[in-house]
């Protein structure tokens, strides 16, 4: 939610500033702004609407040459998407340049307070007061750092502040509280930004910053202290990835190439962790023996797809391990009084590790008393650094907002989690657990197979590019696959989509069916005990004139009777199949979209991170 880029250093700032906000623009695109130091006063731009309005301008009228630049692209909260609205946001006497990413939840008692002194509002954003709170202050302050401090302890809610000032040539300073910020620090200059990505092309080694934390850049030094001035000890980490990692690599859209990735991330996710014997290791799960043998309950706590691979644990969780698993949206946790005792073990997911909704909630979760486990293909993020202990999915970058191969990944954590929980403690029934697991490591094959249908899938797309509505079902860990389907197609072809549990149809949503309707049903493998009662469901809205588009295991010819289209799985048990299910309907909204004519990677009103509540 909003990207913020810094720069202080020998290179042409604005340069590396766009570059940044270039990598970044998945976060938030409605409006894009830049401001460099130079000579003395402060330069700044900003255009509503994608970064490349605001490349058009910088192209026709350039900035000038600096050292220093901050740089935003903005998912807006206060104020409507405009070139007013747009960071940054300068002092009255224009010596002050802020971005900010959060939302500064005392904004309107300080911005009354600004107005009773006689300060102008320009715009109507809750960044523009902290411009006006620090030109007050530099008037009693020592320095810029010191300014900020005292004006980051006036803010409640969550910020991340970047501030230039004209009289400081080689000096960027941020503060940073319950939003993201990571350091880059190369050799004779230094970075700033949201999420590495920005930075990768330049340097790989990044500090994540801490809460309430002030962090002073100049091309040589790092300084970091807390927002009272005490120096603070920093961890210097190396990127594993690098540029191209984050860059199309070759294809038209990141969420075809993150799609393409998935046997890639899912065999990564699982490398070093099964053993030939079906064995699970987990690096990071430093949670002691006796904790774990100790654990009587298992909550979940996770957003959108996040939260749907957290469906599909649930089934995996209680079926391998009996400790009763309860999956719950994130933003309702902890405003429900839920109950959690040290015994308790909350698994977070997140591929960001920045949600807002899913920090807080683990947050309450740890002052309640329970441990917390992160899920996360974000090294370093918030979430894992706040939590005791982590796994890491290696999905690699995603840049696409449409969450794809993180949520495949996050799967096959929750499922090795599980595993090594059957295999760890007594009384379960370990020998099935390391059947799965061998099971399990054959998947990203498996992943592979089904991308080679994606042909078909894109024509059943053109066949159903002008319907009003699309329905999915599923049952069993095929119901989180259905209500993946439809968010997906919600996100991306803004059309009206629904997920449904096939057995619950009868009591109300089959009244939806009408003559045409396209319904994508999810069938488990015929072994499973659930295969016929879906058979028969998929027979119940045909009976009713929909279009039905199967999803089945090769071989199984029970459904060809009653499809429209059939759109074939590898074999693999019922659990696991959710890893292949989901590839064909991330394939079919992605197409929609594209016939539709709509930007696939950057979707309308959403953000990649949700960093607000
Ligand atoms: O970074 P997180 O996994 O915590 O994000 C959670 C959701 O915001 C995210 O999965 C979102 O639903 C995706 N855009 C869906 O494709």
């Amino acid at each position: 939610m909003c990207g913020i880029v810094g720069y202080v250093g020998p290179r042409q700032a604005l340069e590396v500033v766009v570059d940044g906000l270039r990598r970044l623009e998945y976060r938030g695109y409605d409006s894009a702004g830049i401001a460099v130091v130079n000579q003395g006063k402060i330069e700044s731009r900003k255009k509503a609407g994608k970064l490349a309005n605001l490349e058009d301008e910088l192209s026709s009228e350039p900035m000038s040459m600096s050292s220093t630049g901050i740089g935003h692209t903005r998912w807006a909260t206060h104020g409507a998407p405009n070139d007013v609205n747009a960071h940054p946001h300068l002092s009255e006497d224009g010596s002050i340049a802020v971005i900010h990413n959060g939302i500064i939840e005392n904004f309107a008692t300080l911005r009354d307070e600004l107005r009773s002194q006689g300060v102008e509002l320009l715009s109507q954003t809750d960044t523009e007061i902290v411009a006006h709170l620090l030109s007050a202050q530099m008037k009693v302050s020592e320095n810029l750092p010191d300014a900020l401090r005292q004006v980051a302890q006036r803010l409640t809610g969550a910020f991340t502040l970047v501030v230039v000032h004209a009289d400081s040539p080689d000096l960027v300073v941020a503060a940073r509280r319950n939003s993201p910020l990571v350091v880059g620090r190369g050799d004779g200059e230094n970075f700033l930004a949201s999420d590495v990505a920005a930075f990768i092309s330049f340097t790989r080694n990044a500090i994540e910053l801490g809460q309430d934390q002030v962090v002073v850049l100049t091309p040589q030094d790092v300084l970091v202290t807390d927002f009272f001035g005490n120096h603070v000890d920093v961890l210097e980490y190396e990127v594993t990835w690098d540029a191209a990692a984050a860059e199309k690599g070759g294809f038209d859209l990141f969420m075809l190439k993150e799609i393409a990735e998935q046997p890639k991330a899912v065999a990564d996710t699982l490398l070093g962790r099964i053993d030939d014997s079906g064995t699970v290791t987990l690096d990071g799960l430093e949670l002691e023996p006796e904790y774990l043998a100790s654990i009587d309950k298992i909550v979940i706590v996770a957003c959108g797809t996040a939260y749907h691979s957290g469906m599909i644990a649930k089934y995996a969780i209680e079926h391998w391990t009996r400790i009763a698993c309860e999956v719950e949206l994130a933003s309702e946790f902890r405003y429900r009084d839920p109950i959690l005792r040290p015994s308790t073990l909350v698994i977070a997911i997140s591929q960001s590790g920045e949600t807002m909704d899913t920090l807080m909630a683990m947050r309450y979760a740890r002052e309640q008393g329970a441990k917390v486990l992160a899920i996360c293909n974000s090294n370093g993020s918030t979430i894992p650094r706040e939590s005791d202990a982590v796994i890491y999915t290696h999905a690699g970058p995603e840049i696409a907002v449409a969450s794809t191969k993180a949520f495949l990944t996050q799967i096959v954590a929750c499922y090795l989690f599980a595993m090594f929980m059957a295999q760890s403690r007594g009384g379960v029934d370990k020998a099935a657990a390391r059947e799965i697991a061998l099971e399990l490591a054959t998947m990203a094959h498996k992943i592979d197979l089904v991308l080679d249908t994606v042909v078909g899938v894109r024509e059943i797309a053109k066949e159903l590019v002008d319907a009003n509505s699309v329905l999915f079902l599923g049952r069993s860990v095929g119901f989180p696959v259905a209500l993946e389907g439809a968010l997906k197609l919600k996100e991306l072809a803004y059309m009206h989509a629904e997920g449904f549990a096939a057995g619950e149809l009868k009591h109300g949503p089959i009244a939806l069916i009408e003559d045409g309707l396209p319904v994508f049903v999810v069938v488990p493998p015929p072994t499973d005990e659930l295969h016929d009662k879906i058979v028969s469901n998929i027979q119940e809205v045909r009976a009713r004139g929909a279009k039905t588009i199967v999803l089945a295991e090769e071989g199984d010819s029970s459904i060809d009777e009653f499809a429209d289209h059939i759109i074939r799985l590898p074999k693999c048990p019922a659990l696991l199949q959710p890893l292949v299910a989901t590839v064909p309907l991330q394939v079919f909204s992605c197409e929609m979209a594209t016939l539709k004519g709509f930007d696939v990677d950057q979707p309308r009103n959403l953000a990649k991170s949700v960093t607000v509540e």
